[in-house]
């Protein structure tokens, strides 16, 4: 590394951890990577480097310190989340050969006596935990931030491969075995096929369509996808194997899916070879495998070895660097998004690469350009990471001509000339004028009448020519379009306009937690949206709402109550909002349609929360039919916690430091029932 001042490096050190979390977060949580896995490491690499250099500036909230948490923010998804009786570990990874043998030899110095080793694949999925007692699974956790884990039980039950009970003979009481969930290629393009005809986002890998669909709310939907499992590293208290394949062989035999092409080498020289031979053959596989894990196969040698905060030091991955092409930046252009975020885009001298012709790239934002000191005319490394768009990894300096030109990053929108604003926290400038600028307003039809929200049939390409037409500027001017107005226009014929207009018609009767979607409020998913109309009941409410009490929900940070709050300050927000009241959109949630059976629960709000004998779905509606109020996460406004079998141990605490009264399933029909 080329010599750095103390405080570049602290300035550095800080980017670097900053760009990594967020990452980490687009990774494991959003399933959405932006960067490649290798330019990840090398992130990862280059921040462990400097930690080294200028230890003063290695803290332990370093990324280069903990593992990448799959953990939903809080109350956004219910999965009740578990300790792990074992830390979940993620491994130490090199792409050199060098660093390979180093590994090795290193290793052996410290071991008693010369290791051998078990060579595997590295399946490119999501890891899972398995518990078994007594032979029947216990639980299936995810790794989670490494020391807790969600409880997925419900959806792994629905993989074939995974057996519930165990078969054969010598069973150990308890163990856990950990593995990877993975999606093979051909159940992968199935799923992305499908998403087209719907006209949803495709996944942009195996790897996320798997970790995704393990994280479904709901089992049938995540019965169809087509997961498979194969599982890797067995633990327990005096479990009867001296060697880690032996354990595996057991595993197998119990009806435990195992990889078959796993083999032992007895030399660094046969680890190689191994790496060697995989990096042709895994493109011949069914699934996707990012790389080979080295592991020490004699288990009291690893327990000699250890492991640090983060990973074993009995074992390493070796991973496949992706392909890459080289070729000359011609210039840059800068999108604008549905919500306003500006994207800068590279083009390229045409280059072939895994297949196809590479002409564009991403370059995602200012910091992403500034991180890769981009110019114009620099020679770029080009790669098709985790995602569809091929993206720059890294810049020939060696290459670059005299005469090359930092890029300009605009001040104004391409689009509208406003000028441009980048908020602190945020990674992308954004164009502020939300209201004017037409590829806004456009993205917010497109998002208002997508399936998740108002589900109105029609394409972006309708949106366009309404647009084009000055037929639609605000939402409202929906619900006034008529079927003369849309016979003007190319294309159009009695039938469509018809079943476009019963389809706008239809679209008053969507639930108002999918109509607070709809309206598009910066950083407010479907699952927020669900979560604020549950907590709130009505649009009115969440609007009066406090800044405080919006921070109280779970998962509604700063960023996001910011984002409500200047949604409904802005006057033409306000306006729109109660034209499409007027039109007879849900403004609120519709009182459940199950009769009323008593008024016990009058003025009482409600979180349910666990198991219980019957749904936690039937369990809301008893709620509601005696008169109370369901909410999704607890607050200063909270009755009870109604608290079943695992119910979420971050609300039990926030009921307990609020003094929230935690009922159990029975106290509730005993108060139900007077
Ligand atoms: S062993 C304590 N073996 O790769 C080490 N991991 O980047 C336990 N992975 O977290 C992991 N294939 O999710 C191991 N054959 C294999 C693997 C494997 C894929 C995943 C696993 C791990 C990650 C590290």
């Amino acid at each position: 590394m080329a010599k750095i001042s103390k405080t570049a490096a602290k300035e550095r050190i800080e980017l670097l951890k900053k760009e990594l979390e967020r990452h980490n977060h687009n990774y494991y949580v959003l399933n959405s990577p932006t960067i490649s896995d290798f330019e990840f490491d090398l992130l990862m690499s280059e921040l462990q480097t400097l930690e080294k250099i200028f230890p003063e500036f290695a803290m332990a909230d370093s990324p280069t310190q903990h593992v990448g948490s799959d953990l939903n923010a809080a109350g956004t998804l219910e999965f009740v989340q578990i300790p792990h009786r074992y830390p979940m570990l993620s491994l130490s990874n090199t792409y050199s050969h060098e660093e390979m043998a180093e590994f090795c030899n290193r290793l052996e110095k410290t071991t008693s006596r010369k290791a051998t080793y078990s060579c595997e694949l590295k399946f490119d999925g999501t890891a899972i935990c398995l518990t078994y007692r007594k032979g029947k699974l216990v639980h299936a956790l995810t790794r989670g931030d490494g020391t807790k884990g969600d409880d997925v039980s419900r959806n792994v039950v629905n993989i074939r491969t995974i057996p519930t009970v165990l078969k054969g003979s010598d069973i150990p009481d308890e163990f856990e075995i950990r593995g990877e969930i993975y999606m093979p290629f051909e159940a992968f393009e199935r799923l992305n096929a499908e998403k087209a005809d719907k006209g949803e986002e495709p996944f942009a890998n195996p790897r996320n369509a798997a970790s995704g669909s393990l994280k479904l709310q709901n089992p049938e939907e995540m019965k169809e996808r087509g997961l498979d499992c194969v599982l890797y590293h067995i633990l327990g208290e005096n479990l009867p194997f001296t060697t880690h394949s032996e354990a595996i062989t057991a595993a197998r035999s119990w009806g435990l899916p195992t990889s078959e092409y796993s083999e032992i080498a007895q030399s660094v020289d046969e680890v190689l070879a191994y790496i060697e031979k995989w990096d042709t053959l895994r493109k011949g596989l069914p699934f996707a495998t990012d790389g080979i894990v080295i592991k020490v196969n004699e288990l009291d040698l690893q327990r000699q070895l250890g492991m640090t905060a983060k990973s074993p030091r009995w074992a390493t991955a070796y991973k496949f660097k992706p392909e890459q092409a080289l070729t000359p930046l011609l210039s840059v252009d800068y999108q604008v998004g549905r919500t306003g975020a500006i994207t800068p885009v590279a083009n390229l001298e045409p280059v072939p690469l895994s297949g196809t012709i590479v002409k564009r790239a991403s370059l995602h934002n200012l910091d992403q350009m500034q991180l890769l000191d981009i110019h114009i005319g620099d020679y770029v490394y080009v790669e098709k990471g985790g995602e569809i768009i091929p993206k720059i990894t890294g810049v020939e300096l060696s290459r670059r001509p005299a005469d090359a030109a930092l890029p300009d990053f605009p001040a104004l929108c391409p689009d509208c000339g406003t000028p441009l604003e980048r908020d602190e926290d945020e990674a992308k400038h954004y164009c502020p004028n939300s209201n004017g600028c037409p590829t806004q307003i456009k993205g917010r039809f497109i998002h208002f009448i997508s399936r998740k929200a108002m589900d109105i049939l029609a394409g972006d390409a309708t949106i366009e020519q309404l647009y084009d037409k000055g037929l639609i500027r605000k939402l409202q001017d929906l619900y006034s379009l008529t079927k003369e107005q849309l016979l003007t226009l190319e294309g159009w014929q009695e039938k469509s306009a018809d079943n476009f207009l019963q389809s706008i018609g239809k679209s008053k009767s969507v639930p108002f937690a999918r109509v607070l979607f709809a309206l598009g409020i910066r950083h407010i998913g479907e699952q927020n949206a669900k979560m604020l109309a549950s907590h709130y009941g009505s649009l009115d409410a969440l609007m009066d709402s406090p800044r405080e009490e919006l921070l109280q929900i779970d998962g509604i940070g700063d960023v996001m109550a910011d984002s409500i709050i200047s949604f409904f300050d802005d006057i033409e927000n306000l306006a729109t909002v109660e034209k499409l009241r007027d039109n007879g959109l849900q403004m609120a949630i519709e009182e459940s349609g199950t009769s009323r059976l008593s008024d016990r629960l009058a003025g009482a709000t409600v979180v349910v929360s666990g198991n219980f004998s019957i749904s936690r779905e039937e369990m809301k509606a008893l709620v509601e039919a005696h008169g109370g109020k369901n909410s999704g996460s607890v607050s200063g406004r909270t009755t009870y916690l109604l608290a079943g079998e695992k119910s979420g141990p971050e609300k039990m605490k926030k009921a307990a430091s609020l003094g929230v009264k935690v009922i159990s399933e029975d106290e509730f029909y005993s108060i139900i029932k007077g």
